[in-house]
């Protein structure tokens, strides 16, 4: 089986935009500098992803820096987007696409979500796509329906470098409701997603791509989930706005 390195993104959210960002990033960058073994991003809003792309270069480059969100043209007439290659200019290596928030606020389909990923392979930067099922696709029994099916929106574009682009499964209704998916029932739908990417790319993309679980992770349940076979890492939310909550989420995954 191929080893997958262990990798904690924190999702800032429309949070710390400003100072009290940079404060955090340095905080962040010291973290994963202690931990050298899991990969560590934080995706903080646009207006401070240059700055801390410069901290993480003035502390070792351990810390790597995501957008929250992109538009699929690299320039022209879009007021207000942002491009993949802008991302990049300013110092980011990824970028979260498809959140659940994005596809309930702002109406994004299966369709422009796929788009988007392509942009942002085309243009060289990580895609951390996103995935999940409602509360109520859950209980009516459709969540592997749902998630096969966002899965299968983007999946074939991942298969050209396998391994660059990673999923995140964020059951909606984990998300910042402090009632996390049990252990269980997340290893459940990450087996799922790896076992219907091998069915439709292969063993390589599907042992090489790592899926993330993201829903109300903090310091104390991120040991258990992170323990589960096909969790690669955390996608995480309001816990990784306290820096020292976030470096122990850091080092359960080391
Ligand atoms: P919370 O960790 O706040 O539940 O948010 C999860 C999330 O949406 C990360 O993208």
């Amino acid at each position: 089986m191929t080893e997958r390195t262990p990798l904690i993104a924190g999702n800032w959210k429309m949070n710390l935009g400003g100072a009290k960002g940079c404060e955090l990033a340095e905080a962040v960058a010291r973290a994963a500098q202690a931990h050298p073994n899991v990969d560590v991003v934080v995706a903080p809003p646009s207006t401070v992803i240059a700055a801390i792309a410069q901290i993480s270069e003035e502390n070792g480059k351990k810390l790597e820096v995501a957008g929250q969100n992109l538009y699929p043209k690299s320039d022209g007439a879009f007021t207000g987007e942002i491009s993949a290659p802008m991302l990049l200019e300013a110092g980011a290596k990824w970028v979260i696409l498809g959140h659940s928030e994005r596809r309930q606020y702002f109406a994004e389909s299966d369709d422009f979500v796929r788009e988007k990923v392509a942009a942002s392979l085309a243009a060289g930067l990580r895609p951390i796509a996103c995935v999940g099922e409602t509360l109520e696709e859950r209980e009516a029994g459709k969540t592997l329906e749902v998630v096969n099916r966002q899965v299968d929106a983007f999946a074939s574009l991942l298969s050209e470098q396998p391994g660059f682009g990673v999923i995140a499964y964020e059951p909606v209704w984990a998300i910042g409701t402090g009632k996390v998916a049990t252990p269980e029932q997340a290893q459940e739908v990450h087996a799922a997603i790896r076992a219907r990417l091998r069915e439709t790319l292969g063993a390589d993309v599907a042992e090489k791509t790592r899926i993330l679980y993201g829903g109300s992770v903090k310091a104390s349940n991120a040991a258990e989930l992170l323990a589960c076979p096909d969790i690669d890492g955390a996608l995480v939310g309001g816990a990784s706005l306290d820096a020292e909550g976030f470096a122990k989420i850091i080092q359960a995954a080391g």
